[in-house]
């Protein structure tokens, strides 16, 4: 998916009700304000529609009585309907504003959820920026026409409704001569709609790409500064939001004609239904307050299509954030459970095998990353519990690929991977992953302090254990020597911490929670030699008994490993413990002495 596509992929579309109607249900589960919201919309419409006939009876009596007309019973009447119509007015902002907040945060929490439980390969294809709008501005979107929209048709479709009928009842000359306008009014308002939506949504276009454009020179303005691109930045926005302007005036010129054209269209039926009704006056036929009622009528009828037509605008052009928004939400997992593990895990809470990991297999394994080429090919090798795992190789040679599929971030598209002998798509994910220890080659942190980041790997522990998993990741050291040691904010992200310290931590974090397995991907490529011996202490006893894999590029970390296994172009080209590869002098060979020559190098210049 190209930026363009993502940034804005509203097209122009019939309206899809089965869409509609699933989304329809997140207003439905609130089914006593749904009912109120209803009961409101139908009772405010019948309000209005009350108000032109008192209006028509009080004249019509005045015509008739004169001065002894009842005018307090009149007085009484309007104080009601304007009692029951603030009433109704109050119950509608109150149900739609409930409904409205109740709905945008479901469907957020439901795709919020739903990222959490997304698999890796989703992360692959959809850019941070285009999740992040369907959470905020699709939502809102939609939340507001559930609500809003939903709330406007049944008040403004009762009301034409309602007021077609009355008119036809009291008059159907009259009515014919009002109603006779809609036809125009609708083609009229299909014809600046389809325009207006068209350049509103170049408008929003527009802003999604000078969004884009603030956001990449925001994020890389210590790149422009360097390069010395501002101005050309500069340049390229000014392009845009020149577009921008263009595309909103003539927006706003749209919507500025199209609605004295409404108006006029409504005025000239209201005006002839004054003429006819004037003449029928004269002639004696109708009385002047049912005139009167008509002309009230009139003006009431045109009132909600200009709602209703902006609303029906509005969903049409939601339809790709509701297509967008419900395939969020129903995105199915690429990992997960199968339909077997779900059934065992409802049964009997287990996945029925025993709660161990013990021996783990690679049998023949290959991996391709979506569509792409073949990354991991015939993978083959067993690994005793307990035994340290390194894996070397050059950069592309796709060890944190294999890794990924050990933690079954993704599963092998083919062959099998095997713990204890049971193919590990037969055990639950939740319970193998709880079981795992991660310092990733780009370790994340979370806004909050350096305690609360490394309590991450076990919720509950004491401050004693967080510092003695901080000790024997050797961050102890860094942690202390800050002024605010453990409760020193980490920044978004981890920002404010260097990425050695970050390595640290999420090693210290990776500790605390005691795995059974553990991964650690480059863990100490960032951090100095000094804190790495302190770590290489620490490593020792955190290895010692439990099986783990570990990549690094700086052989040296790895020489106590049980087995090196060395990758290039997804196969294990060579494999043995240092000293027999060293021995058997291949490609480990070259890379170890080609790199302890360069430290030597390094060391000789520094003196
Ligand atoms: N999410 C992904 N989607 C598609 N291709 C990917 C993805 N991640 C990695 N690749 C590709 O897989 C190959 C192996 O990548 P991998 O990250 O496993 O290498 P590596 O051995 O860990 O390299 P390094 O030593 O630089 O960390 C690379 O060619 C890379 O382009
Ligand atoms: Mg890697």
């Amino acid at each position: 998916m190209t930026q363009e596509d993502w940034i804005e992929d509203d097209r122009e579309e019939k309206v899809d009700l089965r869409l509609w109607r699933k989304l329809l249900q997140y207003t439905l589960h609130y089914r006593k304000t749904a009912i109120a919201f209803t009961i409101v919309a139908f009772g405010m419409a019948s309000t209005d529609l009350c108000f032109p006939i008192l209006t028509g009876k009080l004249i019509a009596e005045v015509e008739e009585l004169g001065a002894k007309t009842d005018v307090a019973f009149y007085g009484w009447g309007f104080g009601v309907l304007t009692v029951c119509l603030c009433a109704n007015i109050w119950g509608f902002i109150a149900c739609a504003g409930k409904i409205r907040t109740h709905v945008s945060h479901d469907i957020r929490r439901d795709a919020f959820s739903r990222l959490q439980d997304l698999s890796f390969s989703f992360y692959d294809t959809k850019p941070v920026g285009w999740l992040m709008a369907r959470l905020t501005s699709d939502c809102n979107r939609l939340s507001n026409i559930l609500a809003w929209g939903v709330m406007d048709l049944i008040w403004g479709s009762t009301l034409m409704v309602g007021i077609s009928l009355a008119m036809l009842i009291y008059n159907w000359k009259l009515a014919l001569t009002v109603l006779a306008v809609v036809p125009l009014l609708f083609a009229v308002s299909v014809f600046f709609r389809k325009r207006i939506l068209r350049t509103s949504r170049l408008v929003r276009k527009t802003n999604s790409r000078i969004t884009a454009v603030y956001n990449e020179g925001i994020v890389g303005v210590r790149t422009s500064k360097v390069f010395v691109r501002q101005a050309e930045n500069l340049r390229d926005f000014d392009q845009l939001t020149d577009e921008m302007l263009d595309h909103s005036v003539r927006n706003a010129i749209l919507s500025a004609v199209y609605l004295p054209v409404v108006l006029t269209l409504s005025s000239v039926a209201i005006a002839s239904a004054l003429v006819m009704g004037g003449r029928e006056v004269i002639f004696g036929t109708v009385v002047i307050g049912e005139v009167v009622m008509f002309m009230y009528y009139a003006q009431l009828f045109f009132a909600p299509i200009q709602d209703l037509s902006a609303w029906f605008a509005e969903l049409q052009m939601a339809q790709a954030s509701a297509e967008r928004v419900l395939s969020l939400v129903e995105a199915i997992p690429d990992v997960r459970d199968t339909e077997a593990v779900r059934e065992r895990l409802a049964k009997s809470g287990t996945d029925g095998h025993p709660d161990a990991i013990g021996q783990i297999e690679f049998r023949n394994v290959g991996f391709r990353y979506h569509t792409g080429p073949q990354i991991i090919e015939g993978l083959s090798f067993v690994v005793e519990p307990g035994q340290t795992i390194a894996l070397v190789g050059a950069t592309g040679g796709g060890k944190s690929t294999l890794v990924n599929l050990l933690c079954r971030f993704y599963e092998p598209t083919e062959g099998q991977i095997l713990i204890d002998g049971i193919d590990y798509t037969d055990r639950s994910l939740r319970w193998f992953q709880s079981h795992l220890g991660i310092v990733l080659q780009q370790p994340h942190l979370f806004s909050g302090t350096i305690r609360d980041n490394i309590r991450y790997g076990d919720l509950e522990a004491t401050p004693q254990q967080i510092e003695d998993a901080a000790r024997l990741a050797g961050a102890h050291e860094f942690i202390t020597a800050m002024t605010q040691g453990y409760d020193t904010p980490v920044g978004e992200g981890g920002n404010q911490l260097s990425l050695g310290q970050k390595q640290l931590v999420s090693f210290a974090r990776a500790v605390l929670k005691r795995p059974r397995l553990l991964v650690m991907d480059e863990a100490t490529s960032s951090i100095d030699t000094e804190t790495e011996q302190l770590i290489q202490a620490g490593l020792a006893r955190v290895l010692s008994g439990r099986t783990s894999f570990v990549i690094a590029h700086r052989l040296s970390t790895i020489r106590a490993a049980d087995r090196i296994l060395v990758i290039e172009k997804g196969r294990i080209i060579e494999q043995g413990t240092h000293r027999e590869l060293l021995s058997s002098r291949g490609h480990y060979h070259d890379l170890y002495t080609e790199q302890s020559m360069r430290d030597i190098v390094r060391i000789d210049n520094v003196m």
